[in-house]
């Protein structure tokens, strides 16, 4: 399976988010990760649809939008429309899974259930079913530049093979604390797609650091 790079733009330069969207779209990226948070279910704020939509008319990248926000469900119709071709909601806040991901799905997205470090990953066995990809947090969510919990590693094996087991074509996105010196490790405990904030956004060269991390995925899918 080939490996993505999902640039999380939340960590960028807001002045200079267009110009910087771009260095990761050459250096290869994949998908670009929009962090949505609502104050709420996570302790900051951060962007919507409108934003969303002003992006992805300029880029042809396809969007992955990761709500942190309460009742998803609301909005999701709102992110689609804005572009947003790949959505995840977690687990923790919503009460009917089932139907979200569903609603996800026939609203013609990609269906994600996100995952937080401190929630055991048994409570996922259903949702698998009917998800596209599970996002595997690796830091507690509501900030970019937290360092990954190194215990994400055995829970990505574990993750790995309940999917292997349940549903083999759902991906496995991982997202907080993903840089240059750990993410090789990262792939191969079993990653598929690969959220990067603050390890693309905060070094001198955004395009040849991800550039970078793509060739060290890439490395990792032969093995
Ligand atoms: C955290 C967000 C992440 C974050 C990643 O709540 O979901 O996507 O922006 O940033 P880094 O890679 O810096 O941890
Ligand atoms: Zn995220």
């Amino acid at each position: 399976m080939r490996k993505l790079l999902a640039p999380s733009i939340l960590a960028g330069d807001w002045w200079n988010i267009g110009e910087q969207i771009e260095a990761t779209i050459r250096g290869g990226a994949d998908l670009l990760h929009f962090d949505v948070m609502d104050g709420h279910f996570v302790p900051n704020i951060t962007a919507g649809p409108e934003i969303l939509s002003c992006i992805k008319k300029r880029v042809k990248v396809p969007v992955d939008a990761h709500l942190m926000i309460d009742n998803p469900d609301r909005y999701i119709p709102e992110f689609v429309k804005a572009g947003a071709s790949w959505i995840s909601v977690h687990i923790e806040n919503v009460p009917h899974i089932h139907r979200t991901l569903h609603l996800i799905k026939d609203l013609g997205a990609r269906a994600g259930v996100v995952i937080n470090p401190g929630t055991s990953l048994s409570l996922l066995e259903e949702a698998l079913r009917h998800a596209d990809f599970v996002l595997l947090m690796s830091v507690n969510p509501g900030f970019s530049g937290q360092s990954f919990i190194e215990r994400s590693i055995e829970r990505l094996k574990e993750l790995r093979k309940m999917r292997d087991s349940i549903n083999p074509s759902c991906l496995i996105e991982i997202d907080g604390g993903i840089k240059e010196e750990n993410i090789r490790d990262v792939a191969l405990a079993g990653a598929d797609i690969f959220v990067v904030g603050s390890g693309i956004f905060a070094s001198e060269d955004i395009e040849a650091e991800t550039k970078k991390l793509k060739e060290i995925i890439s490395f990792a899918e032969a093995v």
